[in-house]
């Protein structure tokens, strides 16, 4: 699928960078992802669609470890997939910890 490509593309050379603190650019690739793809379920805004809401509000009380277990692992038996294969642990932490933090 031509998405799925463009995620690689996208991911990939992300991947070396991993065990570092990410770059800036690195950090506005991820935002770019967390728009598109999980806004895709989850909505633009986070507030929900397919998926539940994952704004901070709805996310209070939640942990980076684990949502960034969902993020890499999904939850299975509902649409939510593992991003296992195209998000290193740091990259799924650092979305987990973006998720969770106030934004405009
Ligand atoms: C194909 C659709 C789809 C995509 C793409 C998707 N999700 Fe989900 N996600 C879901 C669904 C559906 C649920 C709710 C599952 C359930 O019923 O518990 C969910 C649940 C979640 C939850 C748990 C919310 C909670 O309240 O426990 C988190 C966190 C989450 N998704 C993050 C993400 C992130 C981050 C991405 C992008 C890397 C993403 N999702 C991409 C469909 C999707």
């Amino acid at each position: 699928m031509a998405k799925t490509a463009f995620l690689l593309a996208l991911i990939f050379p992300l991947a070396a960078l991993a065990e570092t603190p990410l770059s800036s650019s690195h950090e506005e690739r991820l935002t770019h992802l967390v728009v598109q793809d999980c806004g895709s379920c989850h909505g633009l805004k986070m507030t929900g669609g397919l998926g539940s809401p994952i704004t901070p509000e709805a996310l209070e009380g939640r942990t980076v470890d684990g949502l960034q277990t969902i993020i890499l692992d999904g939850i299975p038996g509902t649409a939510m997939p593992p991003w296992r294969a195209l998000l290193t642990e740091a990259e799924a932490a650092w979305i987990a910890a973006y998720l969770l933090e106030a934004r405009e």
